[in-house]
């Protein structure tokens, strides 16, 4: 069980009535060695006294962006920054909104804006705030950012009614904290991890492309993860929407050739290389300089092979521990295992995509697999299956280091 001895906890307690609960939160954690600055909301204070939360983390309780003393030293700053994780306890809908949204209108929403930390929300609210689609997409958004959540749980409500949306207990969101400590305590520190994310793009004149349905979430949580973990990362990023990473260092590319370039000449110095980019297969042999016309009924083009970027590192002297993805329309364990051995890779990540599957959504499902092993992620968010990932990844690249003799299949060279 991971400690939570000297962690610095920022809680945020927000209008629910679960706010209730949040002296029993605050105890628990300072009885596991936390410890916990409260900030609430103007809806929080009116369930619960600012000075219950003063008396069991013995500090100060802020509720106003406006304190003029805490804010002479910009206080709201030094707090976020002073936290090693943020939780948020209860986390009502309208609060899930705004940290969507990005608004700073509190205190609370500001901090979370400033914070490079963790952010974990244990949500609370009617089960049919929870079920609508505003707080459904609202919670999409947050967890495609890598928010944690804890619960709800389901069960009799406030209101009187019954269903999912009662606050985890609080026994269980220090429990979630513990784990959280656990993951970030360094798996990858020390190392230097590529990873590639997102489609490429291959123009057929100055206006049109063959691309595919990739939006890079899934590199980019991938990214995220391995940083979160330790480790020093550099993204290649197709041409997609996402805001970096904290921590990450983005390189950004349209095309497959760009995306082999920008790779090869980084991956010299990388321990650890991570292919989760739809890099097209093919390119249009010939780019047509002006705008095509629509001169006849059809159009051919003539298509040639793109470079092989995750063949090509896989393939050098001295490769990084190499790993892909398969995606997979069919036959999921077979070409999963064809694409690990052809290419010489130490671990491959399949999944399924097609029929709404894999692409472009904030979650999916995989199995990885390396020589001599396999694990099952069920479905969950892509930033929580890159966070099982990035585990998976540090244990078997520090086995393959320790072991004497290399796992995968030889070939010249060693591995770095
Ligand atoms: O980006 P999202 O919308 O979040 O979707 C995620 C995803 C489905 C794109 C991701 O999970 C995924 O499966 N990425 C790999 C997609 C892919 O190109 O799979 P593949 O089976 O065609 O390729 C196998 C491996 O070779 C991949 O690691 C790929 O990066 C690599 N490759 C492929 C072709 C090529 N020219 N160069 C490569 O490096």
């Amino acid at each position: 069980m991971s400690s939570l001895q000297g962690k610095k906890i920022l809680l945020g307690v927000t209008g629910g009535i679960a706010a209730y609960k949040g002296p029993d939160l605050v105890r628990r954690l300072r009885d596991a060695g936390a410890s916990v600055r409260v900030v609430m909301t103007a809806s929080a204070a009116k369930l619960v006294a600012p000075t219950v939360f003063q008396a069991v983390s013995g500090e100060p309780v802020r509720t106003d962006l406006w304190d003029e003393g805490a804010e002479a030293a910009m206080g709201h700053i030094e707090l976020a920054r002073w936290a090693d994780v943020v939780v948020i306890a209860p986390a009502t809908a309208h609060t899930m909104a705004g940290l969507a949204a990005g608004l700073a209108a509190d205190l609370l929403g500001t901090l979370c804006l400033v914070t490079r930390a963790p952010l974990v929300l244990a949500p609370a609210m009617n089960h049919s705030m929870w079920e609508h689609p505003a707080t459904r997409a609202n919670h999409g958004v947050l967890a495609g950012r890598g928010v944690r959540f804890v619960g709800p749980a389901e069960g009799a409500q406030a209101c009187g009614e019954t269903g999912v949306g009662r606050m985890a207990e609080p026994a269980e969101i220090v429990e979630a904290l513990r784990g959280l400590a656990g993951a970030a305590a360094g798996l990858l520190a020390g190392t230097r991890v590529l990873v590639t994310a997102g489609p490429t793009r291959e123009p057929i004149d100055p206006v049109r492309f063959v691309s595919n349905r990739s939006s890079g979430k899934m590199g980019f949580a991938v990214a995220r993860a391995a940083a979160e973990a330790g480790a020093e990362v550099t993204l290649i990023a197709g041409p997609v929407t996402l805001p970096t990473p904290a921590g990450v260092a983005r390189i950004d590319v349209e095309t497959a050739a760009q995306m082999h370039e920008a790779a090869l000449a980084r991956v010299a110095s990388a321990h650890i290389y991570v292919g989760a980019a739809a890099v097209s297969d093919y390119r249009p042999d010939v780019v047509a300089e002006q705008k095509i016309k629509k001169s006849s009924d059809t159009l051919n083009l003539s298509l040639v092979r793109c470079p092989d970027v995750l063949a090509d590192v896989a393939a050098l002297d001295q490769a990084p521990f190499t790993v892909g993805f398969a995606a997979e329309t069919e036959k999921l364990e077979a070409h999963a295992l064809e694409k690990l051995h052809r290419k010489h890779l130490d671990m491959i990540i399949a999944n399924v995509v097609g029929g709404g599957l894999g692409f472009d959504r904030d979650d999916n499902s995989a199995t990885v697999f390396w020589q001599g092993g396999q694990e099952d992620i069920g479905q969950t968010s892509k930033c929580e299956l890159a966070r099982r990932i990035v585990a998976l990844i540090a244990t078997r690249y520090s086995a393959t280091r320790s072991a004497t003799t290399p796992i995968r299949s030889p070939r010249a060279g060693g591995r770095r």
